[in-house]
């Protein structure tokens, strides 16, 4: 288990029979950039059982934080969603992905695509200063089924407005459009088919994607990758990645 460290539950919070997040103790040695994963897990009769999480948490928190789904029959989901504090978790010791601002092209605007948990490495990205720095304006377009699934949303439109060091900036640059598929709400549709029909632009106030201007980093299950992809891919985006930066970025929301 050398590449595993044993932390701390501090915290659990659940957003609905299916979602819940979760704190634990963070290493003082691991760093990691906003929007990259690592593995997350438990001892199951001595044997590590791990899966990918993204990590929810900003780069500078003393605390490391997941978002998860609990899957019924899922080996690991169906146990991680009974932590309670004090409990142990295993933690890789070693976090990786695409979803970082580095392997973006320069660009103005950063849209954040997301659905469900998809939305945990992008809560990290927006609390992150130097992403601010980078961009004129950053946008977290969130879709669920169903508004109760909108987790984090009085976080992201209440709390981080106030938050001493980034709250003037999140109040210049950050722009929250949640959307539901399932029942009625405010905003409503596929993230795919409000970008196809032009709503979310004209709800946002902002242009049309561009390759000149915006960047994309989209994270979610395979189905709304593939369409978002081939949707990008339509309008001459191409994809970044750690050797070649591009005009957007992909990762799979792992558990599922
Ligand atoms: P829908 O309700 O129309 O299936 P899920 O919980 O299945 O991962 O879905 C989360 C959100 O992603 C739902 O709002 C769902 O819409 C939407 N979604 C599912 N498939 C796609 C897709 N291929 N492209 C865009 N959005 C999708």
């Amino acid at each position: 288990m050398s590449n595993l460290n044993p932390q701390t539950v501090t915290a659990v919070h659940h957003w609905t029979d299916t979602l819940f997040s979760f704190t634990c103790t963070r290493d003082p040695s691991f760093r990691f950039d906003s929007g990259q994963f690592t593995m997350v897990g438990l001892d199951v009769a001595g044997k590590p059982l791990m899966r990918a999480y993204s990590i929810a948490s900003a780069n500078y928190d003393e605390e490391l934080e997941f978002f998860s789904i609990k899957v019924p029959d899922g080996p690991l989901t169906s146990r991680l969603q009974h932590l309670n504090c004090g409990d142990s978790v295993l933690i890789g010791k070693k976090p990786t992905g695409t979803l970082i601002v580095d392997n973006l092209l320069p660009g103005r605007v950063l849209w954040l695509l997301c659905t469900g948990t998809g939305l945990a490495p992008f809560m990290s990205v927006i609390r992150d200063l130097s992403v601010y720095d980078r961009y004129d304006q950053i946008v977290v377009v969130h879709g669920c089924r169903y508004t109760r699934e909108l987790a984090y949303r009085d976080y992201i439109t209440q709390t981080l407005p106030q938050h001493e060091y980034l709250g003037e900036e999140i109040r210049r640059k950050l722009i929250y459009y949640p959307t539901v598929t399932r029942e009625p709400f405010l905003n409503m549709g596929r993230i795919t088919d409000l970008i196809e029909n032009g709503k979310l632009f004209t709800d946002t106030g902002l242009p049309v994607f561009s390759t000149e201007r915006d960047r994309v980093m989209l994270c979610g299950s395979s189905a709304m990758l593939r369409d978002a992809r081939a949707l990008l891919d339509a309008r001459g985006f191409e994809e970044g990645n750690q050797s070649v930066p591009g005009h957007y970025v992909v990762e799979k929301a792992f558990v599922s």
